[in-house]
C-alpha cells in the first residue's frame, strides 16, 4: 500500500510544481493530513482516503478551460499505470468526479464514507485562517478588488448584480467560505469547521471595522 501512496505523493508534486499558491502541493499535503484525522474516528479505507486526497486536485478545471472530466481520466490513468487494484482506483477517480462545490448539490450523485471524509477535509482548507490566505491568494491571480461597498453581498447585492463586473474577493465569503460548515458530513469535520468559521467570522467584523476607520 505504501508503495502507491509514494508514487502518488512524487506524481502529484510534480504536476503541481507550478500551481497558484492556493492549489499548490501544500494545499494537498494538508487536505490529505486532515483526511486521515478524521479518519481516525470514521475508519474508512485508508488507501482510498489518502489516494483521493492526494489526486482531488491535479487537472482543476478552473485552470483547464472547464473540462470536468480532465481530472478523473488524469487519475484513471496514472492508478492504472502504478497497478493500483481497479475497485480501490474506480472509488478514488468517482470521489474526484464527485466531490466538487458544484456537484455536491447533486442528491444522485456518488457517495461514500471515504468521499466524505475526503470532502470534509478539502472544505476544512477553504474555511478558517488558511482558507482567507486561499481566497485572497485567488482573488489577486484573477486581479479581483479585495472588497467594494457599492457591490457588497452584506448590502443586499445578489451574484447576479455583479454578473457583469468582477466580484471582489470579500463576496466569495458569502457565495461559498460561510456557507461551508453546514455542509461538512463528518462529526470531527464539523467540529474543526465550527471553529474555523468562527474566526472568519471575527475576521469580517474587523475588516469592516477598519474599512470604516475605526480601530
Ligand atoms: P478546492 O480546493 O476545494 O478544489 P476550489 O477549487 O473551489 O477549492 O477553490 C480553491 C480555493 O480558491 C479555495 O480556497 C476557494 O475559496 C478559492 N476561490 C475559489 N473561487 C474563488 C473566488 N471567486 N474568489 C476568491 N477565492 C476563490
Ligand atoms: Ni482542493
Amino acid at each position: 500500500m505504501q508503495h502507491w501512496i509514494d508514487k502518488t505523493v512524487a506524481h502529484v508534486k510534480a504536476v503541481l510544481q507550478h500551481a497558484e499558491a492556493g492549489h499548490d502541493w501544500f494545499h494537498i499535503e494538508r487536505v490529505w493530513k486532515t483526511a486521515l484525522g478524521i479518519n481516525k474516528a470514521e475508519r474508512a479505507d485508508e488507501l482510498v482516503v489518502s489516494l483521493a486526497a492526494l489526486l482531488h486536485d491535479i487537472a482543476d478545471p478552473k485552470f483547464n478551460g472547464g473540462d470536468e472530466e480532465e481530472g478523473p481520466r488524469m487519475a484513471a490513468r496514472f492508478l492504472e499505470e502504478i497497478a493500483v487494484p481497479p475497485s480501490a482506483a474506480d472509488h478514488v477517480v468517482n470521489i474526484i468526479r464527485f466531490m466538487s462545490f458544484k456537484n455536491s448539490f447533486d442528491k444522485s450523485a456518488f457517495s461514500s464514507l471515504e468521499m466524505q471524509v475526503v470532502q470534509d477535509a478539502d472544505r476544512l482548507d477553504a474555511i478558517g485562517a488558511i482558507g482567507i490566505a486561499r481566497a485572497f491568494t485567488y482573488g489577486g491571480f484573477k486581479n479581483r478588488t479585495i472588497y467594494d461597498p457599492a457591490i457588497s453581498p452584506v448590502a443586499g447585492h445578489t451574484k447576479e448584480s455583479y454578473k457583469q463586473t468582477t466580484a471582489p474577493t470579500i463576496n466569495h465569503f458569502y457565495e461559498k467560505l460561510l456557507l461551508l460548515k453546514d455542509l461538512m458530513n463528518t462529526a470531527t469535520g464539523k467540529q474543526f469547521a465550527a471553529a474555523r468559521h468562527e474566526f472568519m467570522q471575527t475576521y469580517l467584523d474587523q475588516f469592516y471595522r477598519e474599512w470604516n476607520g475605526e480601530a
